[in-house]
């Protein structure tokens, strides 16, 4: 048996980067993956690669009409929801003096309502079914604050936060839903090779033990969100899973 057989499983942003390895990895263990982007095309593909079922849905996070018809077509296609991976999101290279207003509600309607919004849309139908399990993105820029990345690093500490009050509101609420969030360090996707100044130019990330300063590979966070998914993290609830290797607890 798959360790997310016959779970229904969204996942945001699923076109490129972690999404999709998360994708790939829910799908090898035998979920039922709905791969949304605000792209379609890079979700079609996603899709069509890992099978098992899945398939593509335009879903732009940051609106509250796309998540409900989202959810109303997953309701009628399966019933259920089980698994959602709130992932989607941009990075803005901007400190606190040169962010705009603008700017700083762009990355927060991506990242924060994005999260709100999903949370909120996929509880009732993850009710209908027999509860499930909620991850939600961050980054270590929620634990540590990063100057050049403001509007990201306050995103994702709201993300943080609200991680825990769907945690405590679901087991308050009596509702069998885990609520998770995951705080990677730099992994080897399209958004960091852009933010590098590389776009296009993809890394080589080596097998084994990685020495400190090195990328993560995206497959080492699909490895920690299929355990937050799947029934073997039962006990874990309102966490925040730092995958940083280390960086967040060096001294210097
Ligand atoms: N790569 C890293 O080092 C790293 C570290 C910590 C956290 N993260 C987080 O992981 C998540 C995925 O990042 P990634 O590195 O794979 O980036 P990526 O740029 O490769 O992928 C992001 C995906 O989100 C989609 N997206 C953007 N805006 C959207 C919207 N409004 N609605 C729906 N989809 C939208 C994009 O189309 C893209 O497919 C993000 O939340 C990011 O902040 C990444």
């Amino acid at each position: 048996m798959g360790r997310v057989e016959g779970k229904v499983a969204l996942v945001t942003g699923g076109g490129s980067g972690l999404g999709a390895a998360d994708c790939e990895a829910l799908a090898r263990e035998g979920a039922v993956v709905v791969v949304t982007d605000v792209k379609l095309e890079p979700a079609l593909a996603v899709a069509d690669r890992i099978g098992n079922g899945a398939l593509a849905m335009a879903l732009d996070v940051a609106d509250e009409a796309q998540w409900i018809a989202v959810m109303q077509e997953i309701e009628a296609r399966f019933g259920r929801l089980d698994v959602l991976v709130n992932n989607a999101g941009v990075v803005l290279s901007a400190d606190v003096e040169e962010t705009s207003l603008e700017q700083f509600r762009w990355v927060s309607a991506i990242m924060t309502d994005g999260v709100f919004l999903g949370c909120k849309h996929a509880i009732p139908l993850m009710n209908k079914g027999s509860g499930g399990s909620i991850v939600n993105m961050s980054s270590t820029g929620a634990l540590l604050g990063y100057p050049i990345f403001f509007a990201y690093s306050a995103a994702k500490g709201a993300v943080r936060a609200m991680t825990k009050s769907v945690a405590v509101m679901c087991q308050e609420k009596g509702y069998k839903i885990r609520c998770n969030s995951v705080h990677p360090g730099s992994i080897e996707t399209p958004m960091v090779q852009t933010a590098e100044g590389r776009p296009g130019q993809t890394r080589e990330i080596p097998e084994g033990v990685l020495p400190p300063g090195t990328a993560g590979h995206p497959k080492d966070v699909a490895a920690l969100v299929l355990y937050l998914a799947s029934d073997e993290s039962r006990f874990i609830t309102g966490a925040e899973m730092v995958i940083d290797n280390g960086v967040t607890i060096r001294p210097f």
